[in-house]
């Protein structure tokens, strides 16, 4: 158990209507890249739902390192090092990349010292936080944009990154930034729990894969094992780019 950032056991969840989640069993190991693919409608940004406190379980329970965050609210699991990068459009055009990130930086806005030692650490990650810092970031391209969007996240220093298809929109070569950006963030303990499309790029990303399916988990195996599965990408995957 020590060893787990995130376990969802036995998970049913819905909006009202039926249930989209129907008894999902989700392991996530510290420090790991896990992702998440699956058809569209399987209940993938459900899942981010839950973990992140917006939606309810009706059953079953929501782990952080071993403690259940179920009954917390949004706020509180935030605080608990939790931290979803948006989708997309997030950040305020008419805002400089500074002002945005420092907006990210909320929570910890009365220590200002620790404020300034985590913008120096995001800067450190991602260089375009420096070398924009001034500019509005509506004048960003859309790679640029993604991470100053990651960026405003890094700054409350999370142990547990969900993205929901961070690849979304980009050019090849932002991909590519982004891409080693996620590595990166892993490599000093946190973890990231990604959903993506593109399910060749995810399993080069990840070291665990997860393939859901009907509000479940279908599969779950390295990555690499997943990456060669040939029923899994003729079965579930539809597009693998
Ligand atoms: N806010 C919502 N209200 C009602 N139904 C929703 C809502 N969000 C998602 N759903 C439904 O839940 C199911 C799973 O959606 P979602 O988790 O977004 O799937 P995925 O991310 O895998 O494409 C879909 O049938 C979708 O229509
Ligand atoms: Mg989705």
């Amino acid at each position: 158990m020590s060893n787990s950032a995130l376990t969802l056991k036995n998970v049913f969840a819905g909006y009202g209507g039926g249930m989209v989640l129907q008894g999902l069993d989700l392991e996530v190991r510290k420090g790991s890249i896990t992702c998440i693919v699956g058809p569209n409608g399987a209940g993938k940004s459900t899942v981010f739902r839950v973990i992140s406190g917006l939606l309810k379980a009706s059953e079953g329970d929501v782990l952080l390192a071993g403690e259940s965050i179920k009954s917390l609210s949004p706020a509180e699991i935030l605080e608990n090092g939790v931290t979803q990068v948006p989708q997309s459009r997030a950040l305020f055009p008419e805002m400089s990349v500074k002002e945005n990130i420092l907006m990210g930086g909320y929570l910890i806005r009365k220590n200002p010292k620790l404020l300034k030692e985590r913008m120096a650490m995001v800067e450190e990650m991602i260089p375009i936080v420096r070398e924009r810092a001034s500019q509005p970031a509506g004048h960003l391209s859309g790679g640029q944009r993604r991470m100053v969007e990651i960026a405003r996240t890094l700054i409350l220093d999370p142990s547990l990154i969900l993205m929901d298809e961070p690849s979304l929109g980009l050019d090849p070569k932002s991909v590519a930034l982004v891409s080693e950006l996620i590595k990166r963030m892993t490599k000093d303990g946190r973890t990231v729990l990604l959903i993506e499309q593109n399910v060749r790029l995810g399993m080069y990303l990840a070291n665990d894969g997860v393939v859901m399916e009907a509000g479940k988990v279908r599969i779950s195996a390295p990555a690499k094992d997943i990456a060669g599965d040939p029923e899994v990408a003729s079965m579930y995957l539809g597009k693998t780019k």
